[in-house]
This record gives C-alpha cells, structure tokens and sequence, in this order.
C-alpha cells in the first residue's frame, strides 16, 4: 500500500510536471505530433483565430504529391487535433483541383458580411508544373470545411504563384503574391466578398522574392519575403510600410542567430498575432525536405523588436509566455 502511494505521488509530483512542461515549449525544427501521436501534415501554411482556437491550415504533402488542405485545431498553439481535410482534391480528372495538381501556401479568412470562411491557395493546374501560375479559391461556412472550390485565376492577368492573405483593420482583404515569374512581387485589394480581386492592384517591390508573410503592428505594415531558389533556404529580406500599398522601405535581413543568412534553414510562410497580448507575433517557416515533402519541418519563432524594428531571433525552444508585453 505504502509503495503504492509513494509510487503514486512521485509519479504526480515529479513525471507529470515534466511532461507537461515538455508539452509547453515550441521547438523550432522539432518533429512535432497532433495530439493523436501523428506527425503533423499541414506545410506552407497559416493560422485563423476563431472563437478562443486556432486553427492551422497547411499543404497535405505525401513525399512530393500535394493531397490538399489539411486543418489542426489549438486552444494553446501547442497542442494540435488533427481536423482532417479541409480541402480535398477532386476525383475528376477533369477538374483544376485533380489529383496531380498543386495547391499550395493555402490561407483562410473570415468574411463577416457573407459569414463564410474563404480560403485562398497557389493552384497549379494538373499536369502542368508550375507553368499555370494561378490564384485559387474555396469557401465554406464550418471553419474547418469541408471547403467547397470556387474558381481560380490569374489576378488582373497576372501570374499568382507563393502568396498570402492578409485582412487589416477595417475590414479590407488583401493578396500578396508574386507574379511575373516570381521577378514582381504584387498585392491586390479583394472584393467585399473575398471571393475576387479588384482593379486596386498594385506593384510592391520587383526583386524576385517569394514566400510573403505579413503583419501590422500599429502604424507599420512588415513584410518579410524569400528569395526565388525552389525548396533551398536563402536569405529572407525585411520591408516596411504605412500603407498595404507602399511604398514599402527594404530594412534587410531581420534573421539572427545560426544560420540567419539562410533564415535558419528555412523559408517563411505566415506570421501569426497572439490574441490577447500586445506586440506578440510568432513567424512561421517550412524547413523543406524535397526528397519527402511531408517529412518537411516547422519553424516558429518569436518575433522581438529592436529599435521598433522587427527581429527574429533563433532559439531551440521557447514558451509562448515570453512573447509580448
Ligand atoms: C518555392 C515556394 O516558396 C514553395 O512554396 C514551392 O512552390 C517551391 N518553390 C517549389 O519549388
């Protein structure tokens, strides 16, 4: 009796806390699992906060087939339910969303007025490589899908490869993407629906970047890009702005640490607001594995701020405590 309970309470005292601290750290280029023990598949992705969750929405990868969207849920960014498929692709091989396309980079928002969740994506037409260079839409009134496809495009006739979304404080919905074989990098103002882009369509910056992740902080837009050099990590770039539209101001390469010159063996994806602090914001990057795409990994670091200037930082693990003020 007496072992028992003594077993009992050091398993409570001394076991249970250090798995639940382990469970509490994000560490950049881990192997991380879902809740169910599975690593998780959800690549070039981004996050949507809706009703105290996130949700991860990320390209399902086999070793280099793009099997459509996957969705994860967390109350506590660390702790992931795998959703399942929010997009799948289509059985018709006749359809733009057949199997042996690409959907990539997807990104979900919300759209109040129309109250449907509108998932944006880099589509690429079956059997086509890259060479269709399409932006890609689906909607769905359950955040997690199944998102039914909508249409794709070419943004005022521009090609729409690496892109993202971004919806500022007043409502105003936008896509970065880049165009002119990846040599311009554009963003256009969607319409009020989501579903299309208007003629407000505007030139960034035309230095053959890619892999756009944006976030306001205040007054100040930041954008920080790749370059062009396929799934190989290169040197992120930083640029600032006061308007969605620019002119956006090159600052540099806010990377520091081991391997910032190669943004830590990555390449950038989303950056992610933590909801109820101020100034805390998590950038996220893929670690590509092209011999097996899905085996690709995840970084995610916080973002700290130097002379008002965003920083990333490399650590090997960190607690979402210390993000913020
Ligand atoms: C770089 C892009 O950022 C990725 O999303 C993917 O399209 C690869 N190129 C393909 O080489």
């Amino acid at each position: 009796m007496k072992l028992i309970s003594f077993t009992l309470l050091f398993l409570t005292s001394t076991l249970l806390p250090l798995i639940s601290t382990a469970q509490k750290l994000v560490k950049p280029g881990a192997v991380w699992y879902d809740d169910k023990g599975e690593v998780i598949n959800a690549h070039g992705g981004g996050l949507l906060y809706v009703n105290k969750t996130y949700y991860w929405f990320g390209e399902k990868r086999g070793l280099s087939a793009s099997e459509g969207v996957n969705v994860y849920s967390s109350k506590d960014l660390y702790t992931w339910k795998n959703e399942g498929l929010a997009l799948a692709k289509s059985t018709d091989p006749a359809s733009e969303i057949a199997t042996n396309g690409l959907m990539e980079r997807p990104k979900v928002i919300y759209n109040p007025k129309t109250k449907q969740y509108v998932m944006w994506f880099h589509l690429e037409l079956p059997g086509q490589g890259y060479k269709a260079a399409r932006a890609g839409v689906a909607v769905s009134k359950n955040v997690t899908g199944p998102y039914q496809y909508v249409k794709s495009f070419r943004p005022n006739g521009h090609m729409s490869r690496d892109m993202t979304l971004f919806v500022d404080d007043d409502g105003s919905a936008y896509h970065i993407y880049s165009a002119r074989e990846n040599y311009d990098l554009r963003l256009v103002k969607l319409t009020d629906d989501y579903l299309s882009a208007t003629t407000q369509d505007t030139l960034l910056f035309s230095n053959h970047r890619e892999a756009p992740a944006i976030f306001r902080k205040d007054n100040q837009y930041y954008l920080i890009t790749s370059g062009c050099t396929g799934w190989a990590p290169n040197q992120a770039s930083l640029h600032v702005a006061t308007s969605p539209f620019g002119p956006w101001k090159l600052v540099g390469d806010p990377m520091q640490g081991p391997m910032a010159d190669k943004t830590f063996d990555g390449q950038s994806t989303y950056i992610q607001p933590v909801q109820g602090k101020r100034n805390a914001f998590i950038f996220m990057a893929d670690r590509w594995n092209p011999k097996d795409l899905k085996d690709s990994r995840y970084l995610w670091l916080p973002i700290t701020f130097e002379n008002n200037q965003p920083v990333v930082k490399w650590v090997d693990q960190w607690e979402l405590a210390r993000l913020g003020k």
